[in-house]
Formats: structure tokens, C-alpha cells, sequence
């Protein structure tokens, strides 16, 4: 498809965290694809540079920021460079986590360090707070704007091992409910993703495999998780077919957790 067709996104500028690799790349390509001017927010502004370089060559609307989205200063920064060039966001997709590209240990409770769990606490919910209260007010004084926190059926359901990781996923519903309270009376929707296990990584070695492969047989679809397959739900949730939908988690993951 090419960046001539008109979308349900058009003239919406989306800002998508964590857009450099794995599945915040594929949601920033969908986004694009249905007309939204996409603004790729990431750690790795290289990684964003050359994502944003792609999708403007196909004749997309998109523009790279580097951001740590744990670190006031840096937010701001971003806030101020996303507004010069691009103006005001509409849509907030809030993925960027400590995951795979910045790895997590997958190791029991007893043997994390400090250091990691804060830091996974501050990329994962701090990071999604900080860069709400950076964008959100603009959407708020509109009376229009849409917020899509990025959590995980991990967080649904418990998974041994990392459970820093866990804790900031189920953190992140909180978050979605408490903010969407805050803001419905203007006209912000605030909404949740909770994907399944998904193959977003770039390596695949025989681990990540594993990995993905072992959780098809908890699915009522029994087949790997890509992330093409999270796509329609960030593109649904950015759209005017979601307006009276906030404070919602939806899950997708091939029907392994229905709740
Ligand atoms: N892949 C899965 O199985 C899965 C399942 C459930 C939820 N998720 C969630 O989906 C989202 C995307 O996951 P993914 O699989 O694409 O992982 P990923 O590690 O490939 O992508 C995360 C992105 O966030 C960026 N990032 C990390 N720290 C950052 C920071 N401080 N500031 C800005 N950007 C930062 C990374 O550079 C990377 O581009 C994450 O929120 C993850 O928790 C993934």
C-alpha cells in the first residue's frame, strides 16, 4: 500500500514510545498505512531515524524523536521538539518498555538486583506517566485525544520469572483507568493493549523460539503471535470507531486469556 490512499487516521499525528524495533516499529507502519502522521519516539534515536527514513521513503508522514521516556528532562525535550516540527499530538501510544531490544532478566524474585527493578518501574510506568503529562494537557485543552497504554496478558494471568516486568504491566492498568477518569470530562479517551507473547524480536534464535512457540497450545488460536497481529487494535483505539471506549483493556492474543 502506498501512501497515496486516504485513512481512517487522516490528519491525526500519532506519537508512538519504543517505535525503533519489534512491535512499536509494526504499529508505527500500520498507523502510517491508514493515514496518521506518525512521530517515532525512542532510546534509540538511530533505530527511529532509520524507521522514520523507511516509512517517509513509501510516502508516509513521519518524523523521528530520541527520547528516554524515564527521564523528565529528556521528555520534555521531546515535548518541545515534537510541537516545533510537527505541532500537537492527537493519539499517544505509550510501548517503549524494558523488554527485549534494552533486555530484561528473566530470573525468579529473589534474584533481581535493585537497580533493575527500579530501572524496569521507571521505563515501564514512569515512563508512560511522564510522557502522559507531557502531551495529554494539549489534548485535554482541545477537548479531543486518545491515550493507548501498551500492557501484557502477563500481567492478567502471572508468568514465573521477571516479575518486575509484570508488576509495571498491571501498574499500566491501573494507570489507564485512574487517568481516564481524570480526563473523560475532556474528552480524552484512555484506553489498554494487553498482547500475548509475540515474536517482535529481530534475532530468533532457538530461546526466543521456544519461547514464542510454547505459548500457541494455551490459545483458542494455535499459531505463533506476530506483530501485525497487534495492529488493527492500536489503529481501532486511535480512530473516531473508539470514541466512547475508555479505561478499557483489550487483550489480544489469540484468545489464551478471556476475561
Ligand atoms: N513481545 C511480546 O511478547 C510482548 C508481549 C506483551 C507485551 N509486550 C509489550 O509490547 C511493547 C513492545 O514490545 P516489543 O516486543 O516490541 O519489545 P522491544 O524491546 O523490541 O521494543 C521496545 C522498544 O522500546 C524502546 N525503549 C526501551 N527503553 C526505552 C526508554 N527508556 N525510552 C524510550 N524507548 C525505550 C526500545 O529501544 C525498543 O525500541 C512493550 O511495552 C512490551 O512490554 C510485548
Amino acid at each position: 500500500m502506498d501512501g497515496s490512499r486516504r485513512g481512517q487516521l487522516e490528519g491525526r499525528t500519532v506519537l508512538v514510545t519504543g517505535a525503533a524495533h519489534g512491535i512499536g516499529l509494526a504499529y508505527s507502519r500500520g498507523l502510517a498505512q491508514e493515514g496518521a502522521r506518525v512521530v517515532l519516539a525512542d532510546l534509540d534515536g538511530e533505530g527511529a531515524a532509520t524507521a522514520a527514513k523507511e516509512l517517509t521513503d513509501d510516502g508516509f508522514g513521519a518524523i523521528d524523536v530520541a527520547v528516554d521516556v524515564a527521564d523528565p528532562d529528556s521528555v520534555e525535550r521531546c515535548r518541545g521538539e515534537v510541537v516545533r516540527r510537527v505541532g500537537e499530538v492527537d493519539v499517544l501510544v505509550n510501548n517503549a518498555a524494558v523488554f527485549a531490544t534494552v533486555p530484561m532478566s528473566r530470573a525468579g524474585y529473589q534474584d533481581l538486583s535493585v537497580d533493575e527493578w527500579d530501572r524496569m518501574l521507571a521505563v515501564n510506568l514512569r515512563g508512560a506517566w511522564l510522557m502522559a503529562r507531557a502531551f495529554v494537557p494539549a489534548m485535554q485543552k482541545r477537548g479531543y485525544g486518545k491515550v493507548i497504554n501498551i500492557s501484557s496478558g502477563t500481567a492478567l494471568k502471572g508468568s514465573a520469572g521477571r516479575i518486575h516486568y509484570v508488576t509495571s504491566k498491571a501498574g499500566i492498568i491501573g494507570f489507564t483507568k485512574t487517568l481516564a477518569r481524570e480526563v473523560g470530562d475532556d474528552g480524552v479517551a484512555v484506553n489498554c493493549i494487553a498482547p500475548g507473547s509475540t515474536l517482535s524480536e529481530a534475532e530468533r534464535d532457538d530461546d526466543v523460539m521456544q519461547r514464542r512457540t510454547s505459548a500457541v497450545s494455551s490459545r483458542a488460536f494455535k499459531r505463533v503471535q506476530t506483530p501485525e497481529d497487534l495492529v488493527g487494535s492500536v489503529v481501532f483505539l486511535s480512530s473516531a470507531a473508539s470514541d466512547f471506549i475508555t479505561g478499557q483493556t483489550l487483550v489480544v492474543d489469540g484468545g489464551a486469556c478471556m476475561h
